[in-house]
């Protein structure tokens, strides 16, 4: 069966307008094929520490936290899901603490293509339009670019954005309308690839990240760890994402 993962980087649960916002591509996806089994986590109703640093995802393959807060029943879902969806209100012109950590939690995910074959959207709020001083079309980038960096195909335009006035729990859309009309769009990009018409493919995007990680992992680096599970996955002998997304569906 199908599967959607969102995770809202907001504290707000289904108050958020961003758990909202994501609601909407998810209810319009429903409305498609109600089969689909939709997983939306919240960072204000799940137990996430922060990353300590001290590498032990990286030297042993898994986070110490994983066993002690949500995050290891949240990675299985990530990892079982067709669509990943990211969702972050704009804190301080970046992406929210919460979702920083949701991030954090993954970093080996970002040398490894952990999520390669699975295809997603980078969501946003923001208490304003898109000036130097509420910052949403740099923290798009940002969020849209980890989530390249994790092997996700984000469908065109990559992240969807609207803005909310108001404060709290009473955040509300600008524009309600255009906000719906927008998710509609993204429900309408994902669906072919939840249907089973559409087929996840390489793009540039996902072709640069694979060639400058690649280099990244070259003998010598301190990404030892990272290089030997690429050793180990036989993934120095491809020369492209492509090839590698036709290895996982072999
Ligand atoms: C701590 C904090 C920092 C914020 N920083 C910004 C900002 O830099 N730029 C901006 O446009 N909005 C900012 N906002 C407004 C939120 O991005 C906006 O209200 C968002 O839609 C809230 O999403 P939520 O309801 O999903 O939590 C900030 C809000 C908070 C609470």
């Amino acid at each position: 069966m199908k599967n959607i993962f969102a995770f809202i980087g907001s504290h707000h649960r289904e108050h958020s307008a961003t758990h909202r916002f994501v609601q909407m591509i998810i209810d319009s996806i429903l409305k498609k094929d109600a089969s689909i089994v939709s997983n939306v986590y919240s960072a204000g109703e799940i137990r996430m520490n922060f990353c300590r640093g001290c590498w032990a995802c990286s030297l042993t393959g898994s986070c110490p936290h994983d066993s002690t807060d949500d995050m290891g029943m949240l990675n299985e879902k990530l990892r079982d899901a067709d669509v990943v969806i990211l969702g972050s209100p704009v804190y301080e012109m970046n992406v929210s603490g919460q979702m920083k950590t949701f991030l954090d939690r993954h970093l080996t995910w970002f040398h490894r293509f952990t999520l390669a074959g699975k295809t997603g959207i980078a969501v946003m709020t923001s208490g304003g339009p898109v000036t130097a001083i509420t910052a949403p079309d740099d923290t798009l980038k940002y969020l849209a670019a980890l989530m390249l960096s994790m092997g996700i195909k984000l469908v065109e335009p990559c992240y969807l954005f609207a803005e909310t006035r108001g404060t709290g729990k009473t955040t509300e859309f600008t524009d309600r309308v255009k906000a719906q009309n927008d998710a509609r769009k993204v429900a309408d990009a994902l669906y072919p690839y939840l249907s089973g018409s559409a087929a996840v493919e390489s793009d540039s995007n996902l072709e640069q990240i694979f060639r400058e990680v690649k280099a990244k992992l070259k003998p010598g680096s301190n990404l030892s760890h990272d290089r030997e599970y690429w050793d180990k996955q036989g993934m120095f002998t491809l020369n492209s994402f492509a090839e590698l997304l036709r290895k996982l569906q072999a």
